[in-house]
């Protein structure tokens, strides 16, 4: 009697071992499609301008009609990508916390580039801009200079 009871009930929690298995990967599977989700919609949430690259159109420009002085901006261009642009916005319109600097004069940033590199106090966040200044050689900052200038 016992015996048949304990055979009969076998196969149900088998069954329900195999819905709880499938429940688990449908769990698994929705978490999964979940996360994916929700990553993308934080990586495309951001600022599409912040995402974009440099006016390559404005370097081509430049490219046709002064090859010399296109290949000091792009060098600066890649300076400013590289480094720069994590703070100042890659159009140079600053941040929250980070000045703008587009608009400025080759000769205004070349003139405080120089001032951070010296190590001298200037605004209240000196301490966030200087060691990038301090790793800059002058011709770095020329080519900055001339990059900011087409801003
Ligand atoms: C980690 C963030 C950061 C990075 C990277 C950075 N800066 Fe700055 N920059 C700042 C902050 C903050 C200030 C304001 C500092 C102060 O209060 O003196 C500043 C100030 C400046 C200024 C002076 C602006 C003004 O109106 O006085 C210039 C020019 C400048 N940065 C250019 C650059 C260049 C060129 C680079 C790349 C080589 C660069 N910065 C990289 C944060 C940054």
């Amino acid at each position: 009697m016992n015996d048949s009871v304990h055979t009969q009930a076998l196969p149900r929690p088998s069954g329900r071992g195999l819905v709880r298995k499938l429940g688990w990967l449908v769990l698994v599977t929705a978490v999964g499609i979940g996360v994916h989700l929700s990553l993308q919609e934080i990586i495309q949430s951001g600022d599409a301008e912040k995402r974009q690259g440099p006016d390559l159109h404005k370097l081509e420009q430049l490219e046709a009609v002064d090859p010399a002085r296109a290949a000091k901006v792009r060098a600066g261009m890649l300076k400013y990508e590289s480094i720069c642009r994590l703070c100042h916005h890659r159009s140079g319109i600053g941040g929250k916390f980070t000045p703008p600097i587009a608009g400025k004069t080759e000769e205004g940033m070349q003139t405080l580039l120089k001032l951070y590199r010296s190590g001298v106090q200037m605004g209240p966040l000196t301490n966030l801009m200087a060691p990038w200044a301090a790793e800059l050689s002058d011709e770095d900052i020329s080519n900055l200079a001339a990059y900011v200038a087409t801003l």
